[in-house]
């Protein structure tokens, strides 16, 4: 290979994704593709660690991955594949469990969060998800990983595990650096917004699904909870303006202009022109990926071809680390 930098990213196929997970990072993916090798997989096996309809799980892989494609992201000049379709995961994973501590799995903020969610499953994959996580990322030789804030401390245990190998074998694993999505892109629910726009809110006004249809989208946009002062003001470190914060940063993700330029723009317009806006720019940003989305979902066999070569591409890169790895820790070579 040349000398472009590896990276590496991964999303779970459960819940749609959100105009959020749009702004804050697939767009920029899309833009990563020619300065460097990019790889993304739709981790399947990270989902099941919390339980799941099947058939969801199914529907949805594919659904991300058009979705990907229709973002922009050029499956010939990255890499995209399903997890479960590359064995070489579960394999890894299960060396590096052997080289994870159980009290550095029981800090992890994530673990103790989704363990007090789902206190009737507390299962040990749910544990060790932070391994699986660490070989997903150490198997491509990854420099960067780009990921939310919610997920740093994986990538932090990842480096831990990965510099605890390497001191006992030699340099096996390349140390990853995690990568912040833009802070500026942080879009929060449009119901309780100085919540994080989650694609697993129980309300579906509350966030932006790239599934929606259009209507549903500027709907959405219309009925944002914004405040009773009735100024358009950019006011970040104000709570009580965190409604109308997040309609300008949102304004100002698809637009490009700064938030302030866009307050100045509404500085003496009601919150109902400034709404309808809104939702006009952000349907003009969605409208076309929804159109090439529903091309693509259609056309389920040339998705199955483009995981199919993803994975065996995927594939050839990491089996020459999982090579290394068993050679390294004692397993028989034939
Ligand atoms: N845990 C990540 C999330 O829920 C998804 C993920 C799994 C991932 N493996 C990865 C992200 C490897 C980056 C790299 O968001």
């Amino acid at each position: 290979m040349d000398d472009k930098k590896i990276i590496f990213s991964g999303v779970q196929p459960s819940g749609n994704l959100t105009l959020g997970n749009y702004l804050g990072a697939i767009r920029n993916w899309a833009k990563l593709q020619k300065d460097y090798h990019c790889i993304y997989a739709m981790m399947d096996m990270h989902t099941i660690t919390v339980r799941q309809t099947p058939a969801d799980i199914r529907r949805r892989t594919l659904e991300v991955l058009a979705l990907y494609i229709a973002c922009g992201i050029d499956p010939e000049e990255n890499i995209l594949f399903v997890q479960s379709h590359n064995p070489n995961h579960a394999e890894l994973a299960w060396v590096l469990n052997c080289y994870t501590y159980m009290g550095e799995m029981q800090r992890m903020t994530q673990f103790k969060d989704k363990s007090a969610r789902h206190a009737d499953n507390i299962n040990t994959g749910l544990f060790t998800y932070p391994v699986l996580m660490a070989a997903d990322i150490l198997l491509y030789g990854a420099d960067y990983v780009p990921v939310g804030k919610d997920q740093m401390q994986h990538i932090e245990i990842c480096r831990d595990i990965a510099g605890r190998f390497n001191a006992i074998y030699g340099d096996v694993f390349k140390i990853p650096e995690g990568l912040l999505s833009k802070s500026g892109a942080k879009i929060m629910s449009l119901q309780e917004p100085t919540k994080k726009m989650s694609k697993s809110d129980e309300n579906p006004k509350a966030y932006i699904s790239m599934m929606d249809d259009m209507n549903v989208v500027a709907k959405k946009i219309k009925s944002a909870v914004t405040d009773s002062e009735g100024v358009i003001e950019y006011r970040p470190d104000d709570e009580s303006k965190a409604g109308i914060n997040n309609l300008i940063s949102i304004m100002s993700a698809v637009t490009g202009k700064t938030p302030e330029e866009i307050a100045g723009d509404y500085a003496s317009a009601g919150y109902g022109t400034f709404k309808a806006d809104v939702a006009e720019a952000v349907v003009e940003v969605l409208a076309p990926i929804r159109a090439e989305y529903d091309r693509l979902i259609a056309d389920k066999a040339y998705l199955k071809d483009i995981c199919a070569s993803g994975a065996q591409r995927a594939r050839a890169i990491s089996q020459r680390t999982l090579n290394k790895v068993y050679k390294k820790v004692g397993f028989l070579q034939l």
